[in-house]
């Protein structure tokens, strides 16, 4: 009984320290050790060198999954193998509103990976510059449950976070990200480390990055990895971090403009210290500019061809980085594997939510929901 009461109080002090931010220090490489701590750096995990690096490749979508987007992931993405055999991966940043979870579920059983971009995705950067850790709570925790249920995946599959408009909300979000059991976040772009990339890295200490849409976080916030959105150059070197965004770009039907693009982005990574490229995109971009669908398809064809290059879900590289080995190993490791998981399809027709006069149609790998799930009753009940 005493003890009990004693373990509640330490119990009760922990938290109450937990909730209570410091401000984070600078990074010692002495102390802050795999797997579980890592300073940011452009140094390579492991002290390992460029050559036996493995260049991992993280393609991402965001927003909603539909029957319109998924015949493009279908015919991109579909039984394409890395070099060493084993199936690639993407990952896809799904957001609540229109999504068919029946689909999201079919990816999830090839193997890609599913992660968060919040139940709203409300269309107003301050809405998310603002938001409070009980709104992030409502808008990210609750979708971990809601996609999960939805698409009857597990739960523990999902890792990842990518804040709608890259909008972060400071010390916020990762205390957020804590609370939520998530592993990674992948908002954070930097225009400063790009040759050489940035790595990824937690946040137990104070980050080098470059905050390009503050609030950025400066209190010391142990359990998230920041993997870096290290933006591409485009054709008259301005910065973009998702690729939609390259502003002078070769034009829509322009396959070989967009290959060389792609290449001369990758390259940066490749030929240097092989910080994970990432190519982050949406869906309709590649749709409207189909020499650059083209030229995807060609890029992938080539990097699948090469030894030393992977294209995977996102949380492999923090993986990856938390137990570096080396190509060689890697290359010969026993390929990710997963448990399939059923979807009993069915589809709600016009139902109604209380936020909204819209009705919507939703499929799902459950029974239908009573109203249309939203902010706080994310699971429409
Ligand atoms: C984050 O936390 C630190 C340490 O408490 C504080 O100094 C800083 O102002 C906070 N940042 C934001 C944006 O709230
Ligand atoms: C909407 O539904 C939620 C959950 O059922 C309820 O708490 C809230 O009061 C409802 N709002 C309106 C305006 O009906
Ligand atoms: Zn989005």
């Amino acid at each position: 009984m005493k003890f009990a009461s004693v373990a509640l109080f330490l119990a009760l002090i922990a938290f109450a320290y937990a909730r209570e931010l410091q401000l984070a220090e600078p990074c010692d490489e002495d102390i802050c050790k795999a797997p579980m701590c890592r300073c940011s750096s452009v140094n390579i995990p492991g002290g390992l060198a460029p050559r036996d690096t493995p260049q991992f490749v993280t393609l991402t979508f965001d927003d909603a999954v539909t029957v319109s987007n998924i015949a493009t992931y279908r015919s991109l993405l579909y039984n394409r193998k890395n070099k060493n055999n084993c199936p690639i991966g993407t990952t896809f940043f799904v957001t609540h509103e229109y999504t068919d979870y029946t689909i999201v579920n079919e990816l999830y059983n090839r193997g890609f990976e599913i992660a968060l971009h919040s139940i709203s995705h409300k269309a107003d950067q301050e809405y998310w510059r603002d938001a409070s850790y009980e709104r992030l709570m409502r808008e990210i925790g609750d979708q971990k449950h809601q996609v999960a249920h939805f698409a009857n995946i597990p739960i523990n599959s999902i890792h990842g976070l990518r804040s709608p408009f890259l909008q972060m909300s400071g010390n916020t979000t990762y205390q957020m990200m804590a609370s939520a059991d998530l592993t990674y976040d992948l908002s954070w772009p930097t225009i400063k480390y790009t040759n050489p990339g940035l790595w990824p890295y937690t946040l137990h200490y104070q980050s080098i990055q470059d905050c390009i849409i503050p609030p950025c976080p400066t209190a010391s916030l142990p359990g998230t990895w920041i993997i870096p959105m290290i933006s591409w150059s485009d054709l008259e070197g301005g910065p973009c971090s998702m690729v939609d965004t390259c502003y002078y770009n070769p034009g829509p039907d322009n396959e070989e403009g967009w290959f060389n693009l792609i290449l001369k982005n990758f390259e940066r990574h490749y030929l240097n210290n092989r910080a994970p490229f990432g190519f982050f995109i949406h869906e309709w971009y590649v749709r409207i500019n189909p020499g650059l669908g083209r030229a995807l398809t060609r890029f992938l064809d080539m990097i699948n061809n090469l030894n030393d290059v992977f294209m995977v879900n996102a949380n492999e590289v923090i993986n990856w980085v938390q137990n570096p080995i080396t190509v060689d190993q890697y290359a010969k490791r026993q390929c990710k594997s997963w448990t399939p998981s059923q979807c009993r399809q069915t589809a709600c027709n016009g139902i109604t939510g209380n936020h909204t006069e819209k009705i919507y149609y939703m499929r799902v790998c459950r029974n239908c929901p009573r109203v249309y799930p939203w902010l706080n009753n994310p699971l429409g009940e």
